[in-house]
């Protein structure tokens, strides 16, 4: 009980430090109708459909196709990088390239480049890359994520791109979910207080500044509470999980849950929402007019644009026209095609001509659109939608690592501290470091880094992986050894072993066993027999199952996906950072309990969600 009503006390005082965020008039309220209404009244019907397009810049087949669909938005889907290699130059180069031939089109309207810059501009080598959201929710800190979310809308806007795929404001409640780390944790009040606090860093106090860039909450509405089961297969004939699944709860508790982070989202004025691949009772959200035009656009009075998920609109029943009828007519305005971008185009205008689409209903996505591009400063008189170089010198800069530094110590949760292990004393003799995630990059970054997927070891450049953190911390005279499985630790003086789990992203992550591996239960095991004090780092997207481990530790810290700064991390282990960072999660002690979250009755996890010790 005593939790609860300190939770209660919390939840207000993070409500209050929030309410900066959601005091912000929302930059759409201050577009002017009348501009929109002009620009409107001018355009043809394919110039209309065509800002309702959005092709993926792989799939583009000519350049010229920019001015032949007069289309509105290019994106890069994960793995979408320059076709000339994946460097800041190539980028801004083919973000120009593709605006100058927008900038020759009859209205000059320049483009939305959207990505997903979803913890720092993930997708680009050399960018640095913030803990993934679950790690920021444990840091509680508002302030700070619209820091983080600052710094990564700089370094977006260093490449010319002006719109992120983010913040994801759903709420996971199962930790089999593949996704788990993209929210910022299981609760509607995590959501509703930091969700807008991303949304402001990102859009900025002017979303016309040259370091601000369009936000878009996602995935509307309720992504994270499938149904095991119930999700799309990544490989067709495996077994289904979650992702992509089907929400089977009644509106009321859907909206309890899931709701208040968009809601927040739409106060802070977020100008643009993603609608989820995943259904609610068997009907898919992207073509669902009830939740699209009812709930979002009218009784929420969501302002901006909606754009579909990535060929979300393929899922829906029928063939690709009536697929096409349904998701617009339900109140999508813009489509992520993202590759057969005539077939849609041809299609959509059927539609209309057959008026099957009301006129009106083009009007108002393209208003919608419109209104956003305005609000952005896309329309002003000479304005250039191009990359800035004044921005690039400060990608992947020391300024920008020590926000990305300071969000990994906050998030750092120390979960046992048994006999005062932790801090450890720098001047040790001799440490030994084991464990797979000790000394490679890819794993603490995670998926959704430099590939869709993420991948083991050296992805990207810069930043500092926990091994070597280690050693840049502790005194010259100790000596750090690592061996991946602990041995050839004899004669050492502590044992840091960091074990968790190796990159996956949507689709190829959910699983049906959070153990930690084999080889990670052994490795601990070999430094625990050694008779010294053993110190377990988790390296991972969601809480794991500690059952194999917990007699053999002294302490444990829950670092999730810390991202390029592992330094964060050291600092905590050796005293230069007490820890402060509060699970935004509830801790299972077993498969049993995986879907366990705050408020469930019979409450008992391993680790209670607002728990994290200090030293
Ligand atoms: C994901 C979205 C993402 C989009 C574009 C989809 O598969 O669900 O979160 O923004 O792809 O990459
Ligand atoms: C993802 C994209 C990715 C694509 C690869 C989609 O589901 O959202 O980001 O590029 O799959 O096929």
């Amino acid at each position: 009980m005593k939790i609860f009503k300190a939770l209660k006390i919390f939840t207000a005082v993070v409500f209050f430090l929030t309410l900066p965020f959601l005091a912000q008039a929302s930059p759409l309220d201050q577009v002017s109708e009348k501009d929109v209404r002009a620009l409107l009244s001018k355009m043809t019907l394919d110039e209309k459909i065509g800002q309702m397009t959005q092709v993926d810049h792989k799939s583009l087949k000519d350049i010229n196709d920019i001015e032949k669909y007069h289309l509105g938005s290019l994106l890069s889907g994960g793995d979408s990088d320059p076709n000339g290699g994946n460097s800041l130059k190539e980028w801004s180069e083919m973000v120009d390239r593709f605006q100058r031939r927008a900038l020759k089109t009859r209205l000059k309207i320049p483009l939305l480049y959207g990505i997903d810059a979803v913890h720092g501009h993930n997708n680009v080598m050399g960018a640095v890359v913030f803990p993934h959201n679950i790690g920021m929710g444990c840091t509680r800190n508002s302030q700070l994520i619209k820091k983080a979310a600052e710094v990564t809308a700089e370094e977006v806007r260093a490449t010319g791109i002006n719109w992120t795929f983010a913040p994801m404001v759903g709420v996971p409640r199962d930790k089999r979910w593949g996704r788990t780390y993209e929210g910022f944790g299981e609760s509607p009040e995590i959501a509703r207080t930091l969700g807008p606090a991303a949304v402001s860093g990102f859009q900025g106090s002017d979303l016309a500044a040259k370091t601000s860039v369009l936000a878009c909450a996602k995935h509307f509405i309720g992504d994270g509470g499938t149904t095991w089961g119930t999700g799309k297969p990544a490989i067709a004939g495996n077994a289904a999980g979650l992702d992509q699944g089907d929400v089977r709860v009644t509106e009321a508790a859907l909206r309890e849950i899931q709701l208040p982070g968009f809601a927040a989202a739409v106060e802070a004025g977020v100008g643009s929402i993603m609608p989820s691949f995943s259904s609610l009772n068997g009907s898919k959200c992207s073509g669902d007019k009830h939740l699209l035009t009812d709930l979002l656009k009218g009784e929420l009075g969501f302002k901006g644009f909606l754009i579909s998920d990535w060929a979300a609109i393929n899922d829906l029943p029928g063939d690709y026209k009536n697929q096409i009828e349904q998701a617009i007519t339900a109140g999508l305005d813009m489509v992520m095609v993202p590759d057969k971008y005539p077939a849609f185009y041809t299609q959509l205008k059927e539609l209309v001509e057959q008026k099957r689409i009301p006129l009106s209903r083009i009007n108002d996505a393209v208003t919608r659109i419109l209104r956003v591009k305005f609000a952005m400063g896309l329309m002003q008189k000479n304005y250039r939608p191009f990359s800035d170089q004044s921005l690039q010198k400060r990608f992947g800069s020391l300024a920008h690592r020590q926000v990305a530094l300071q969000a990994v110590r906050e998030s750092q949760v120390l979960l046992k501290n048994n006999n005062k292990t932790l801090p450890l004393s720098k001047g040790l003799k001799r440490i030994v470091v084991a464990g797979a995630n000790a000394d490679n990059m890819g794993n603490q970054t995670g998926g959704w880094t430099v590939s869709w997927q993420g991948k083991s070891d050296d992805i990207t450049k810069g930043g500092t992986t926990l091994l070597n953190a280690i050693k840049d911390t502790v005194a010259k005279t100790t000596e750090v050894t690592f061996s991946l499985d602990g041995t050839e630790a004899k004669g050492a003086d502590a044992g840091i072993v960091i074990v968790g789990e190796t990159p996956y992203a949507e689709m190829f992550g959910d699983r049906d066993d959070l153990h930690l591996s084999e080889a990670d239960v052994k490795a601990v095991q070999t430094v625990k027999a050694l008779g010294i004090p053993v110190v377990v780092v988790i390296v991972s997207g969601r809480p794991m199952i500690l059952d194999q481990i917990l007699d053999k530790t002294d302490a444990i810290v829950a670092a999730w996906l810390p991202g390029t700064e592992g330094q964060g991390v050291a600092d905590v282990l050796f005293g230069n950072f007490h820890p402060t960072g509060k699970l935004s999660v509830s801790w299972p002690r077993s498969m049993k309990q995986v879907s366990i979250n705050v408020g469930d009755v019979a409450y008992d996890p391993l680790y209670a969600y607002g728990f994290g010790l200090t030293y």
